[in-house]
C-alpha cells in the first residue's frame, strides 16, 4: 500500500536512481495507457516547484500518451524488477501487453495517475512545460550522434503532485 511523503523527506541519489536502476514512464488513464522504461530525466526545482524532468522521443508510443494527457508518474522499482524495466524499454505497447507479460499490475492513484502495485516509489506529475530538443540548440555538436534517427527528446517538465513510497 503506498503512503503519500513530502519531498523535503527524501534521501534518494537521482544519478543512481534515473541513471542506473532506471524507471518507467506512464501516461493515460485507467482504461487506456502506455508506459516505457526511461534512463534519462531530471528532478529539481523550477517555478518555485519541485519537478520531474523526463525526455521522450517522438516515436515512443509513450509519446501519444503524454500528449493526450496532463498527468504522468515516473515509477521506481526494487532491484528483482530489472527485467521487468528491460522488456518496457524494448518493445512497444503498440504490439505487446507490457503489463500481461512482465506481471505488473497497474493502478491509478490520486484519482489520475497510473502506475504499478510493485513500484516503490511513485512520483504523481502534472504537465508544466514541453520543449523540443532542436539540434541548433546544441552547444556540443557530438550530442546529435545520439539521435540517428533524428528523432529528437521532447522534454517535458512536470510538477510533483505526489510523492508515493510503499507503507513499511
Ligand atoms: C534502460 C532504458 C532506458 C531508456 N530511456 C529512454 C528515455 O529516457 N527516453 C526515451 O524516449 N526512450 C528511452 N528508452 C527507450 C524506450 O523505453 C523504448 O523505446 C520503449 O520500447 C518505448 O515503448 P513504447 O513505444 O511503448 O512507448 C529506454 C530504454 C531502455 C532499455
Amino acid at each position: 500500500m503506498f503512503i503519500e511523503v513530502d519531498s523535503s523527506s527524501l534521501e534518494l541519489n537521482p544519478f543512481t536512481a534515473i541513471g542506473s536502476d532506471n524507471f518507467l514512464i506512464t501516461a493515460g488513464n485507467d482504461d487506456n495507457w502506455n508506459t516505457m522504461t526511461a534512463a534519462w530525466g531530471f528532478l529539481g526545482v523550477m517555478w518555485r516547484k519541485p519537478v520531474f524532468g523526463i525526455v521522450v522521443r517522438d516515436s515512443r508510443y509513450t509519446y501519444e500518451f503524454l500528449e493526450k494527457h496532463s498527468q504522468f508518474t515516473c515509477s521506481f522499482f526494487p532491484p528483482d524488477f530489472q527485467e521487468a524495466l528491460q522488456y518496457c524499454g524494448t518493445h512497444s505497447g503498440r504490439d505487446t501487453d507490457k503489463a500481461k507479460v512482465t506481471g505488473l499490475t497497474p493502478v491509478v492513484v490520486h484519482d489520475n495517475y497510473v502506475s504499478f502495485n510493485q513500484a516503490n516509489m511513485v512520483y504523481c506529475c502534472t504537465k508544466a512545460s514541453k520543449t523540443i530538443i532542436d539540434p541548433a540548440d546544441f552547444i556540443d555538436p557530438s550530442i546529435d550522434t545520439h539521435y540517428p534517427k533524428k528523432d529528437y527528446h521532447r522534454l517535458y517538465l512536470g510538477y510533483i503532485e505526489h510523492i508515493l513510497v510503499q507503507e513499511e
